[in-house]
């Protein structure tokens, strides 16, 4: 495994394996990717090695352009039209249907997943390979997710090559929206936000488990997800949690405005902003992890739509 500077012959090494059917972590703007050629059964199947991902759990694929994406698409719906023009490239992913020539990516279905990521290197990597390329979150299968390469150097030490592109601008994964159906329908919570979204297409529609928070229906939205090694509690008022019988030592996330509570505890603070929250919230969990706490009580964010992704994923963490 090396981790490698993103210039020419970083994106060369890149590229040479991509062609050969083996994978490469890269950098996007939301977390790291573990990239792989879509259509090449060898390399998918060792990226579903590598994260151990359960082989249900389809992958999105990336494209330089919208170009790219519509011809891996059977339609190309107006609302993919309109969103790719205002998000592309950017941090939203669109489920539209498989153009039938091709092979499924991942598990037997008829849909495919693909997004274009807003980011320097990524894009380099993939007019250079020349090919789509699937690619998960680098990490093992409900760990949390890189935003940075050392990030993923520690969870998936067997991946033979990854770009160094610094740490990932937003630190929380795309938003993925269905536009299979009559409506759009948000499958998961992500960077891009509700708002924007309904702005270009009008209603969303909410999975229950979106809205409130219970049982996963959607492909790759199981409870436990995002999960440090520590367990985690997502409390109302952290101030209020008894810490007696949980398992030390207890660290504490909250964020700022929310008055102090105690002094002899490992706390991370982040931003009251969502937005800033979001990006620092996994490198967070890593630093906790590596501090190897026992606990981790998180204060649960506002119930407002701006904290959507954020909660979700905080929940996910939780869910034992
Ligand atoms: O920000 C991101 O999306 C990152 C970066 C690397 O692009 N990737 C990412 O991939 O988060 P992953 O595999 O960790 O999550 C992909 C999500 C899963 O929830 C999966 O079930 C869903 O997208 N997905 C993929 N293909 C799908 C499809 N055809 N239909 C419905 N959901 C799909
Ligand atoms: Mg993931």
């Amino acid at each position: 495994m090396t981790i490698v500077v993103p210039d020419a012959d970083g994106l060369r090494r890149a590229v040479e394996l991509l062609q050969g059917d083996s994978v490469v972590a890269f950098p996007t703007e939301t977390v790291y990717g573990l990239g792989a050629h879509a259509f090449s059964p060898a390399a998918i199947a060792e990226v579903y090695r590598l994260k151990n991902r359960p082989s249900w759990n389809p992958l999105i694929v990336h494209v330089p352009h919208v170009a790219a994406a519509r011809a891996l698409a059977e339609d190309w719906p107006d609302a993919a039209n309109e969103l790719a023009a205002q998000f592309w490239p950017g941090p939203l992913t669109l489920v539209v249907r498989r153009a039938r020539h091709l092979s499924a990516v991942g598990p037997p279905i008829e849909t495919i997943a693909v997004r274009v990521p807003a980011h320097e290197v990524a894009l380099s990597l993939l007019e250079a390979a020349g090919l789509p390329l699937a690619a998960p979150s680098a990490n093992r299968s409900e760990g949390i997710s890189p935003t940075t390469a050392e990030h993923v150097r520690r969870s998936l030490p067997e991946v033979p090559l990854i770009l160094d592109g610094g740490p990932a601008s937003w630190g929380i994964e795309s938003t993925v929206v269905d536009l299979t159906g009559q409506t759009p329908r948000l499958l998961r919570p992500g960077a891009l936000g509700l708002r924007a979204l309904r702005e270009v297409t009008g209603a969303i529609a909410l999975p229950e488990e979106v809205a409130d928070g219970a049982q996963r229906s959607s492909p790759g939205m199981n409870a436990r997800h995002y999960a440090p090694r520590a367990r985690v509690i997502l409390a109302e008022d952290v101030s209020k949690v008894e810490h007696g019988d949980l398992a030390g030592p207890v660290a504490v996330l909250s964020y700022e405005s929310v008055e102090d509570f105690s002094d002899d505890l490992v706390a991370e603070v982040l931003s009251v902003d969502p937005r800033e929250y979001a990006a620092d919230l996994y490198a967070a969990l890593h630093r906790l992890d590596d501090a190897g706490v026992g606990t981790i009580i998180v204060q649960a964010p506002p119930e407002t739509e701006e904290w959507l992704a954020v909660r979700d994923r905080l929940r996910r963490a939780a869910a034992s």
